[in-house]
Formats: C-alpha cells, structure tokens, sequence
C-alpha cells in the first residue's frame, strides 16, 4: 500500500498538497483525509476477497463525513450503520439501501421504523426483547423486517478491553448457546424474515486466529440453522482489522485476514464484512498548531491548539498516535508533553515523547487520526468542531466548515422566567 502522507524535502505533504498550504487557506485545527488512500484501501480489501465477492458494508461509525460516504458508495461499497442519524447520512450520500445492514443494542422504534422504510438488507438484532419490538414494528407498517441475529460467540480478541465486544460478559449480542432458541423464536414472527447470522468480536485485532474461531462457530451454527430449516444466506463478520498506529506495529495485511476467512467458508452462505477503521484510519490525519512552549522544572509541554474534543482517543483509551513536524528542518530532539487548551488532566496528545524542537506557529501533524477522530468530537470547553478537509491529487475541498460560535448556541434559550 502506498502511503500518501509524508515529506516531499522538507514540508508535510498529504497526497500532492503541503500541509502549510491547508493551514493557511483552513486554518487549524483541522481534520484531513486522503481520498486515494481511502479508495485504495478499499480495493485493496475487496481483491484480497475477490474469489468470493463479499458484501463490504464500511462501518460508517469510524468516519461519517458525507463526502467519505460518498467514495465509499462509488465504489459500490454497502454500509453498517447504528443509528437513525447514520441512515439519513448514508442516504444522503446516495448510498444504496439494499446494502445497509443496522446493527446496534439500543433501536429505537422510530429508527426500525425508518430502516424499514428504506428497505434495508437487514438489522443486526442484539436481543431477544428487541426482536419483539422490531416484529411489532414491521407487522405495523404492515411489512417483514429482515435480520441476522447477532450472537456474541465468546472469543478474546486480545484488544483493548473497551473495544473488545464478543466476549461472554459484554453487553453485544445474543449468547451463541441460545441462538437456535431464538431463531425458532423469529421464525415464527408474522413481521420478521430471517436471513443472516452475525457476529463482531471488537476493534483493532492484530491476531488473526481470534477472526478464524468466530467465523468457524459462525458457519457451524450457520450450517445447524439450516439443517432445523431456518434459511441462513449471509453470515456477517463484523469489522475489527487492526491498523498501524506506531512505527513498530505490524497488523495484518487485509490479504491474510482475507485467506483465514476464506479458508472457514465455502460459497453457501454470502460474506459480509462491516470494516471500519482499516478503510479510513490511516487515511486521515489531524493538523495543529503550537500555540505555546511551557517549560518546566520536570517536563517541558507543547500546547496545540487542538484538544481532546477534536481527538479524544489518548485521553480515552491511552492510545498512540505518531506525531510529526511539519517542517522537517527543526532543529534537535527534545521530550515533551504535547496537550491542548483544555482543563482536564487527559487533554493530552502524547507523553514523553521525542520531538524535533519546535517554536509557536510551527504546525504538527497528528497521524492515523481518519478513524474515531472527528466523528467522537465534542463542543466540550465550548469548542467550534474543527473542519474537515480531502486531498484529492493536487487539489483539496473543505467537506465540512469550522463551526462557528453560533452553531454552538443554536437552539439554546433563557426562558423568561428565568431572567
Ligand atoms: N461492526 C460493529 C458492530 C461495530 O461495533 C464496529 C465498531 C465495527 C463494525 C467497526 O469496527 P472496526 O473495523 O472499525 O474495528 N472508538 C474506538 C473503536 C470503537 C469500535 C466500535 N465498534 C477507537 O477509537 O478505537
């Protein structure tokens, strides 16, 4: 895979744009993405799959920028929403309903109600109680609802805790022990059409054998169904591959995740696989800059104009992110701290880390921030959301603006009785 972020002599480039470029016409902070990198990723997961041609529905959670969307709908790509939101987004981006599986624990009504509407391929159906509401929904508009249980198949997948989901204890899914039961169940619901079998076991997995164990209980279980006569055509795999956040990390290619799977299926059930972060991870990087030099007895700090509410990752899961100098020119490594504005401890980007000596206005660029960057953002302290930009070859387009202080306060009033 080519990587699209790097220097050209001694300036920042993504794609064919300098990053001073962006700065001065954007400003910063700001969220950008490379659009190559994002169709190639892609391609290069749908090759690695091509001997059986599976559905790949981008988990739109990991970005939800409409003009990503839109690439990915280009592409012929199908979409894993969790959310009524999500639907409109996907919608909008003109991306085709018959491809959107809905997975989530907490459906609303009014958001089954508009998934069937659209005609989706299927919900992804976390609960027994969910199941029954989602029959009353559709027996009400006088429809069948399609779906796959989701059914947690108990499996490590050795990540962290907060996005391992397929273990015993996690709230995700159906228990795989009792899935029979409940498919008998919804086999018999007037409103209710099976016609899938998912799982999705957490996020980031750089070990492969955890993907083969789910999938191999999910063909097993799969191939029990249809011997008890209930109709399995697609087995969805979630997302989950892990991707390369530090120098040293090595994940897998998509080409071997791809082999494991493949190896576990034959062609009687269709695949589906709801990728997220390996699509538009290290398609995206977040740029800032120095606003101050703080230097103390014990640690010297960059303060960045970005915070914890335009990259909450370190503060949320402690995670590394590769940070790097615009201008490659400056001079001699120092440790720092690099945070942002914000009153919290956890507003930070990195600790200790080793950092050519920068001055104010000098920019940093945060790498593999295209995914659970800006769309886990906040107004927190305040905070205009900062824009989002894709680099196209030579060219770039703000896809999103900077919010200003009026969107913040939009919809906001003083009752006059509390005056
Ligand atoms: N399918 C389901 C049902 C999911 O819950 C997720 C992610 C995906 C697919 C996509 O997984 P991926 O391919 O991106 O690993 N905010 C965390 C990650 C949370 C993942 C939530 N679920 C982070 O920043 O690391």
């Amino acid at each position: 895979m080519q990587y699209r972020f790097g220097y050209k002599d001694n300036d920042f480039y993504v794609e064919d744009v300098s990053l001073k470029e962006i700065a001065q016409a954007v400003g910063t902070p700001c969220y950008i993405y490379s659009y190559s990198t994002l169709v190639e990723n892609f391609n290069v997961l749908r090759d690695a799959f091509s001997r059986i041609d599976p559905l790949i529905c981008y988990s739109v959670k990991a970005n939800s920028n409409l003009s990503v969307l839109k690439t990915f709908a280009k592409l012929g790509a199908g979409f894993d929403i969790v959310s009524g939101g999500e639907l409109i987004r996907v919608l909008r981006a003109d991306g085709d309903p018959s491809k959107i599986v809905f997975s989530g624990v907490g459906k609303t009504e009014e958001e089954m109600k508009a998934a069937i509407e659209a005609e989706i391929l299927f919900f992804n159906i976390e609960s027994i109680e969910e199941l029954y509401v989602l029959n009353g929904v559709a027996k009400g508009l006088g429809k069948k609802a399609r779906i796959a249980l989701r059914v947690n198949p108990d499996i490590d997948p050795k990540t962290h805790p907060y996005i391992s989901t397929g273990l015993k204890k996690s709230k995700f899914g159906i228990e795989i022990d009792r899935a029979v039961e409940v498919y008998k169940k919804a086999a018999g619901m007037e409103g209710i059409e099976i016609v899938g079998l998912d799982a999705h076991i957490g996020s980031q997995i750089f070990d492969l054998s955890p993907f083969m164990e789910s999938v191999r209980k999910l063909v097993k279980l799969a191939d029990v169904l249809r011997k008890e006569g209930i109709n399995i055509q697609y087995i969805d795999i979630g997302g989950g591959l892990g991707i390369k956040y530090k120098k040293e990390d090595s994940p897998p290619h998509p080409k071997g995740y791809a082999d494991i799977i493949m190896k576990e299926m034959d062609n009687s059930y269709g695949l589906i696989l709801e990728p997220g972060r390996s699509l538009v991870g290290n398609a995206g990087a977040l740029l800032t800059k120095v606003l101050y030099l703080k230097g103390g007895k014990s640690k010297n700090f960059v303060v960045v104009d970005a915070a914890m509410n335009d990259l909450i990752r370190p503060a949320f899961y402690d995670s590394y992110h590769e940070i790097l100098t615009v201008d490659k020119s400056l001079g001699d490594d120092e440790i720092v701290d690099i945070v942002g504005p914000i009153c919290e401890s956890g507003d930070f980007f990195a600790k200790d880390r080793r950092l050519p000596k920068v001055k104010k206005d000098d920019h940093l660029v945060i790498l593999s921030a295209g995914a659970y960057g800006f769309v886990m953002s906040s107004n927190y302290n305040t905070r205009p959301r900062v824009p989002e930009v894709i680099v196209r070859g030579g060219e770039f387009f703000v896809v999103r603006e900077r919010e200003k202080y009026e969107d913040l306060i939009r919809g906001e009033v003083i009752p006059d009785r509390l005056r």
